[in-house]
């Protein structure tokens, strides 16, 4: 095994977490015997299974598996959008959702970027950026505004800041929505799946800026994705997943010194990242398959 693999097979073997990223003293996230059991119209499905990870403080932590393995219902545990049915989950050691409390509060320390973009598109950047603190009610109008163009400024779309939507590329449309998911100084950014549909090339572009926003912010990121070279590139951890239920397979640490660019993608060690986690998922996605799982990572 690689020296740069953690190998953590069975149910409820706590993946450890890194030392913290510099500068990040808070987000770190605690995954502790998580286990989901959905139950519609009485047929039980269990999605996790008494998985545990840990994630540092300002680490951005990369979620891959075969699809329905159950990375989307450990994220809406994480997020408060659904509950869990054992185990506990906290956050900077404080409980989200445990025994007694099996669906977390979706708290403003915690915010989720979806596939799909979800900008207003009868907003501009500007006005969809600080729509958050002002209904929230956590700025006043004139400071959430002038928060929103200094940090679109900082993402490279000052000029874009007056336009809508539909007026702006794509790419930069969803990286005023990573602005917007930052506005209010979250711990977390849980992240589904958000440049699965992208071109090659705006993605690369969407990684830049993303990890441009990080090395600003160094703010915690559970970032699911199905993309291997995405989950080097970004990470600093990617976590395999195996095929439903959902348990920590395996783990690749990336210690690949940052601010990273591009150039990256061409290095030996770059490659050696991304085909160790291929080999893991792999062998989950022929495990998935076997199972008859519609879809594979
Ligand atoms: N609301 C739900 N009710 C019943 N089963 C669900 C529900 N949501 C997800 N599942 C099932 O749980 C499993 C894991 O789903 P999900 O977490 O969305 O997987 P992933 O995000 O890894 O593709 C799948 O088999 C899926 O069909
Ligand atoms: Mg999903």
């Amino acid at each position: 095994m690689p020296e740069s693999a953690t190998e953590t097979p069975g149910a409820g073997i706590t993946a450890q977490a890194p030392a913290p990223a510099a500068k990040a003293t808070r987000g770190a996230i605690s995954i502790r015997n998580v286990t989901k059991i959905y139950d519609p119209e009485g047929v039980n499905v269990m999605a996790v299974d008494d998985c545990s990870l840990e994630i540092a403080a300002g680490e951005v932590c990369m979620i891959v598996g075969p699809s329905g393995c159950g990375k989307t219902t450990l994220l809406n545990a994480i997020a408060g959008f659904h509950s869990i049915t054992f185990g506990e989950i906290y956050l900077d050691g404080q409980l989200l959702c445990g025994p007694e409390k099996p669906l977390a509060d979706q708290g403003a320390d915690r915010v989720v970027v979806f596939q799909n973009g979800a900008l207003f598109p009868w907003k501009t950047l500007l006005q969809n950026v600080a729509y958050g603190p002002i209904v929230q009610e956590t700025m006043g109008k004139a400071e959430a505004l002038e928060k929103a163009a200094d940090m679109l400024a900082e993402a490279g779309l000052a000029d874009m800041a007056k336009k809508f939507p539909g007026e702006v590329s794509s790419g930069m449309a969803r990286r005023a929505e990573i602005v917007r998911a930052l506005i209010n100084d979250p711990k977390v950014l849980l992240l589904d799946e958000p440049y699965r549909a992208m071109d090659a090339l705006t993605k690369s572009i969407m990684h830049e800026a993303l990890l441009e926003m990080y090395d600003r912010t160094k703010v915690t990121m559970f970032f699911i994705t199905h993309d291997l070279e995405e989950a080097i590139f970004l990470g600093d951890r990617v976590v395999v997943l195996t095929t439903r239920p959902a348990k920590t397979k395996k783990i690749v640490d990336v210690k690949i010194p940052r601010p990273r660019d591009y150039r990256l993608l061409g290095s030996e060690e770059f490659r050696l990242l991304v085909s160790e986690a291929k080999g893991a998922v792999h062998e989950e996605a022929i495990k998935a398959f076997e199972a008859g799982e519609r879809e594979l990572a």
